[in-house]
């Protein structure tokens, strides 16, 4: 069958409600477009045998700290319908801003603690963006399933922790990071960067692999794996360390000590870019 697209919550609701009735699960990846490999693995995650594969394409305004990051987001419509189509997509709802909000949103959906550290202490409103405007996807596609990055651990867990609390009938489906064969992550800004950042961003993967590989040899506390990763970082000039933590993985606090699997994570810019990126590492003899 050929991929429906649509920009309204009533011709969603109507087409998913007629996918159910043929017996079809609905399988759902949210996302703000500009597609990439990263999106692709989720989509080959989320195709089943009797789903109904449906991929939101949304720019989500109010998840934006900065007007400027809104406004640059890169928006490709178009060829992101070609790739849900040629990745086996059934339905695409793109709304429009007005669509999703047609009045001022009242009503917010935050899930505290989680979002104190890492991109939460550094993107005010971000998370209470992202898991309002997930919750609305929910409530639109009423999803049986929906396929989240790793990439974005924080998210990810974030996601989790408001499906679990707010008992939200939908299961997280988590798919690995998607890398560059330089091991740069996929993510949509990645196309912002000049030639020269975009040859220095591989250094962000090394470094947490760096810092991994302390963890992994127990060779030292939190001082000796962040030391480990700001060499590698701090060596390449054309990047700026925002934060580099190490947390505890579903908590996303930080840790005092290294007795369990930890979540390695950094911002990094890169000129105007501002890029992510997590690996997670265990101790020998970890629980
Ligand atoms: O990860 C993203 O692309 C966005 O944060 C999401 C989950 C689609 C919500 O706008």
């Amino acid at each position: 069958m050929s991929l429906e697209l649509v920009h309204t919550i009533a011709q969603t609701r109507a087409l998913v409600a007629e996918a159910r009735r043929r017996g079809r699960t609905i399988e759902f990846v949210p996302t703000m477009g500009a597609l990439h490999e990263g999106h692709g693995s989720l989509m080959d995650l989320a195709r089943r045998p009797q789903g109904f594969l449906v991929v939101s394409i949304f720019v989500n305004p109010i998840q934006f700290d900065r007007a400027d990051d809104y406004e640059r987001y890169p928006r490709t419509l178009e060829s992101d319908v070609e790739f849900c189509q040629a990745r086996g997509v059934d339905l695409v709802f793109a709304p429009a801003i007005e669509e999703m909000y047609p009045q001022p949103q009242r009503a917010f959906v935050e899930v505290t603690g989680l979002t104190e550290h890492l991109c939460g202490r550094f993107r005010p409103g971000h998370f209470r963006g992202v898991t309002t405007v997930v919750a609305k996807l929910f409530g639109i596609v009423q999803p049986d399933r929906a396929y989240f990055g790793e990439k974005d651990a924080q998210q990810l867990a974030v996601v989790r922790r408001m499906v679990r609390d707010l008992n939200m009938p939908v299961q997280i489906v988590a798919g690995p990071t998607v890398r560059e064969p330089d091991g740069l992550a996929m993510s949509s800004r990645n196309r912002r960067l000049t030639p020269e950042e975009r040859r220095a961003a591989p250094a962000i993967y090394r470094a947490l692999q760096a810092a991994a590989a302390v963890v992994a040899a127990g060779a030292g506390g939190t001082v000796e794996v962040r030391r480990a990763a700001l060499a590698v970082l701090e060596s390449e000039p054309l990047l700026r360390i925002e934060y580099l933590e190490i947390v505890d993985p579903d908590e996303i606090q930080p840790v005092a000590e290294i007795d369990r699997e930890v979540l390695i994570a950094c911002a990094v810019w890169a000129g105007n870019t501002r890029l992510i990126d997590s690996v997670r590492a265990r101790p020998p003899h970890a629980a």
